[in-house]
């Protein structure tokens, strides 16, 4: 397992807990930015790291902002990209299960630091079911595919 990382400056600091966090339970990670809590655009995070998903360099990524929601939108504009806005563990279980969810995005100024440990502990540990879940994420992508010949 290995993962990418990325915020914008609010979510920065819940980033470098969950930094922490990895390194603790040895889960290697890339660290696509922010550096620091200088404003910056949530995009420029976002396409970073789900690049590196889309090409496979990474099996999944975190996306933090002030909210999760910027990310995340910014996120599913991606080809190929399911991210899922989580503030719970039973959101992060099944959107893994049924979504198969690669990309989570938390709020750091929604979700304190031990839940969002836990979130992520249940996004990474939780499979894919597949079977009556895979046609619905093949229909994701046909709409994809439309999106792009409109
Ligand atoms: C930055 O102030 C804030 O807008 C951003 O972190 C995020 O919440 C956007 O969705």
């Amino acid at each position: 397992m290995n993962i990418a990382i990325a915020s914008d400056h609010g979510g920065y600091g819940l980033k470098e807990t969950l930094k922490q966090h990895l390194e603790e339970k040895g889960i290697s990670f890339t660290d696509c930015g922010t550096d620091s809590e200088a404003s910056c655009d949530y995009p420029d995070f976002a396409e970073k790291a789900c690049r590196l998903v889309q090409e496979g360099a990474v099996d999944r990524a975190v996306l933090i902002c002030g909210t999760g929601i910027g990310m995340c939108i910014s996120a599913n504009k991606m080809n190929g990209i399911r991210a899922a806005l989580c503030g719970e563990t039973f959101s992060a279980h099944f959107t893994r299960a049924h979504n198969d969810a690669n990309v989570l995005c938390m709020g750091a100024r929604v979700t304190g630091p031990g839940l969002a440990e836990m979130i992520l502990d249940e996004f990474l540990a939780t499979p894919f079911e597949g079977g009556r879940h895979q046609r619905r994420i093949d229909k994701i992508a046909d709409i994809e595919r439309r999106e792009h010949h409109a």
